[in-house]
């Protein structure tokens, strides 16, 4: 299903979707579409031949951990940077041959946050209305509408350096939509906030997609925020596109159905492959500090070996859990690591300090 991604772009057979959207329709057309995409820094390649199509209305995610490429895949489909070699087409244009008409089609968010802390909430909104050439007569019932849409109305003339950091992600999500583009870029809309803030813009994120024709391109490293609102996703390692799918067809693509997550105390030599050697295991992964998650294709005759395994031999069961399998096993089924413990790794986007009281 996912072979040759990185020349042909899509997965040999169309997949129902997750009813999110019309991604199953072959009739639709595509909002964008990259061939062969490559960015090189000197002799670095940062982006390799990645090609992928998203439909009118989508909602695609881009899944990957840090420095994946997943800023400079953004940065070239919305005319930021150059593209050294293949192309993109945003909404029918050419963003090497016609950048301005890409640019008058699409709202981008970037990683970091961009609006003027000195500003209300409102004289942000109004400046991008003015410079997006919003008529005078509609910039003010655009703007309350978005307001509404992201729950900031009666925040509307506060300071924006007062804000939290998931209030300045919503204001900067309606000022990316204030000249009402067809393709919205969204380059990690949560990084940086905390789980509650993270779930208020995923919830926006759908009203948005409800009251709007809107076709959305989302990069993110959070497995669970993919799953709940992407159509479709394309997981990016290395600057390569290594699978591409619906996430419940890249979970079912994954040998093994459920997951066992078991903490074990005093193990003995040999312990990872007796594991492996049970029925229906398909694979085991050490964790560190005695935590090991099994991937098999039988939860409940799996579990009841590993205790009948654990009794025998006198190990210690701290903890065990079963459960369906995740993107997290699809990202190490395809590359062979924990997206986890790349993100760990790297170092982490910090939210910018928020001098000021909250209102
Ligand atoms: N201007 C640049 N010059 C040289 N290398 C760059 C430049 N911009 C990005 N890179 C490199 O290209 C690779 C991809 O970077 P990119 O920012 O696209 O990753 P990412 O997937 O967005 O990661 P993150 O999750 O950290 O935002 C990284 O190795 C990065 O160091
Ligand atoms: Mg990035």
């Amino acid at each position: 299903m996912i072979s040759d991604l990185n020349s042909r772009g899509e997965s040999s057979g169309e997949v129902p979707t997750n009813g999110h959207g019309p991604a199953g329709d072959p009739a639709a057309s595509n909002a964008i579409a990259v061939e062969h995409i490559v960015k090189k820094y000197g002799d670095f390649t940062a982006v390799d031949g990645v090609s992928f199509n998203v439909k009118e209305e989508e909602i695609f995610g881009l899944l990957g951990p840090n420095g994946a490429g997943k800023s400079t895949l953004i940065r070239m489909m919305t005319t930021l940077i150059p593209v050294t070699a293949g192309s993109a087409r945003i909404a029918g244009h050419d963003v090497q041959n016609d950048p301005d008409a890409v640019r008058r089609a699409i709202g981008v968010i970037p990683q970091a946050l961009t609006s003027d802390l000195d500003l209300t909430i409102e004289e942000n909104l109004n400046i991008y209305a003015k410079l997006y050439d919003v008529p005078a007569k509609k910039r003010k019932a655009a703007i309350d509408e978005l307001l509404e849409l992201v729950d900031l109305t009666k925040w509307r003339s506060a300071q924006t350096k007062t804000l939290s950091g998931g209030m300045r992600r919503r204001l900067e999500i309606a000022r990316g939509l204030v000249h009402s583009p067809r393709i919205f870029f969204l380059d990690e809309p949560t990084t940086g906030l905390d789980p509650v803030s993270r779930v208020a813009v995923w919830e926006m994120l759908t009203n948005i997609k409800s009251h709007r024709q809107l076709t959305i391109l989302i990069t993110t490293h959070y497995m669970d925020e993919a799953d709940r609102l992407c159509d479709r996703i394309a997981i990016v390692d290395h600057g390569k596109l290594v699978a591409l799918d619906t996430p419940a067809a890249l979970k079912a693509s994954v040998p093994g159905s459920n997951v066992i997550e078991a903490q074990f105390d005093n193990v003995p030599a040999g312990w990872e492959d007796r594991l492996k050697k049970m029925s229906e295991v398909t694979s085991v992964q050490h964790e560190g500090a005695g935590m090991y998650r099994v991937l098999t294709g039988d939860g409940s005759r799996t579990t009841t070996e590993l205790v009948e395994a654990a009794v025998h031999s006198g190990v210690k069961i701290r903890s065990l859990s079963v459960q369906n399998t995740t993107l997290d096993d699809v990202f190490v089924h395809y590359t062979g690591r924990q997206l986890r413990d790349e993100l760990v790794k790297a170092h982490a986007f910090v939210m910018p300090p928020r001098p000021g009281l909250q209102p």
